[in-house]
């Protein structure tokens, strides 16, 4: 399965992609990185893996749709199967979605629907929760609100912060993204309403 994968930040998640993907029997390939600005880690993953990698930053464009349509059009040029945004911090727009129904998955750092939005990890410790966790999902038009393809949970500690809770989140993100990632390519997938059935479709 050919994947791209969007960034906007450390690209860890990237990274742990990267990495599987050296194995064929994987499953997948990452075919291009694209992301909403520059100078950032990871694309540098990316460059240093020899991914091609696109950059499209809402400020360069008239409106928002105009940027979605970029996006999209950069990303349909490596005629994904997959679509991975993986701390991509931007929502893209329904004209995106329509070109890739049910083929884009989103990371979230907490258990959805609990604690969605761009401060999972922290709402969560705010919030006072005893276990928290990641949320692997498909993209739909709402803040994360898709159909769950996977879920790993973690404990909060008396003694964590934002950013000890976030890592030691992070840690399993990751693992739970190439555990899934790897199953939708080999197996296949559907979405029945909210429920994301793996395997091939008969
Ligand atoms: C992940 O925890 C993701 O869920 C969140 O931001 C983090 C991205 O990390 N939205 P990285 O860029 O993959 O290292």
């Amino acid at each position: 399965a050919r994947l791209v994968v969007l960034v906007s930040g450390s690209g860890t998640n990237l990274q742990a992609l990267l990495d599987a993907c050296t194995d064929p029997a994987y499953g997948a390939e990452v075919v291009a990185v694209g992301a909403d600005r520059e100078g950032i880690e990871g694309l540098a993953r990316a460059e240093r893996a020899g991914i091609p990698t696109f950059v499209h930053k809402v400020k360069d464009y008239a409106d928002r749709a105009e940027w979605d349509r970029a996006l999209a059009d950069s990303v349909a040029a490596h005629a994904p199967d997959l679509v991975v945004s993986a701390g991509f911090m931007k929502l893209v727009g329904p004209g995106f979605l329509a070109r890739f129904p049910d083929r884009m998955l989103n990371t979230h750092p907490a258990l959805l629907p609990s604690f969605p939005g761009m401060h999972g990890a922290a709402d969560a410790l705010a919030y006072g929760v005893k276990v928290t966790g990641a949320t692997l999902f498909v993209v739909d038009g709402g803040v994360d609100t898709g159909p769950i393809v996977a879920q790993t949970v973690v404990p909060v500690e008396d003694d964590d912060t934002v950013e000890t809770l976030h890592e030691r989140i992070k840690v399993a993100e990751r693992a739970m993204l190439v555990e899934s990632v790897g199953r939708l390519a080999r197996e296949g997938w559907r979405v029945e309403g909210r429920h994301v059935r793996i395997g091939r479709v008969h």
